[in-house]
């Protein structure tokens, strides 16, 4: 089974919402596959996504709020099949950390390799976790289709 892995920071804000979006894509899709997310740092081990993920996912009839946060490990590499970074520092940690073929999530569903921005670092709930939700949803939606076509 085709196995995927979402990274960012802090595992608390975006992976989850990738890792939530993902698995709600691929269920409509009849895409079996296992994912994951986890963050390049250990900050927030074993904590639930950060409130604002929570909150938007649910607007959008998605359920994160049980997810734990995890750090990355270097078994990751080659357990998952697809290694998709939040933004390019993530990206270069990983790859640093050994990881071959490392995506950015920004690659897909017209992106141009934008990272996604970081709302740990937003000081309210507004449209700026929509916009981060909009990008996740738009980039995980491309990237499924693709990889369940066998097409990346
Ligand atoms: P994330 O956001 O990488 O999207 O989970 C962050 C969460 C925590 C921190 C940074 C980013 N932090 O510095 O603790």
């Amino acid at each position: 089974m085709t196995k995927i892995l979402f990274v960012c920071l802090g595992n608390i804000c975006r992976s989850p919402l990738a890792e939530g979006i993902a698995k709600s894509v691929a269920r409509e899709k009849l895409f079996l596959c296992d994912i994951d997310s986890a963050g390049t740092s250990g900050f927030h081990e074993g904590e639930h996504p950060c409130e604002d993920s929570i909150k938007i996912a649910k607007m959008n009839h998605i359920n994160i709020a049980s997810l734990r946060a995890r750090q990355v490990k270097r078994s990751d590499a080659k357990a998952f099949d697809y290694v998709i970074a939040m933004d390019a520092q993530n990206k270069k940690t990983l790859e640093e950390m050994g990881f071959k073929n490392v995506y950015l999530l920004g690659e897909f569903g017209g992106y141009e390799g934008k990272d996604v921005p970081d709302p740990y670092f937003f000081d309210t709930f507004d449209d700026g976790i929509k916009n981060v939700y909009t990008m996740i949803s738009e980039c995980v939606e491309d990237f499924i289709e693709k990889a369940a076509h066998g097409s990346i």
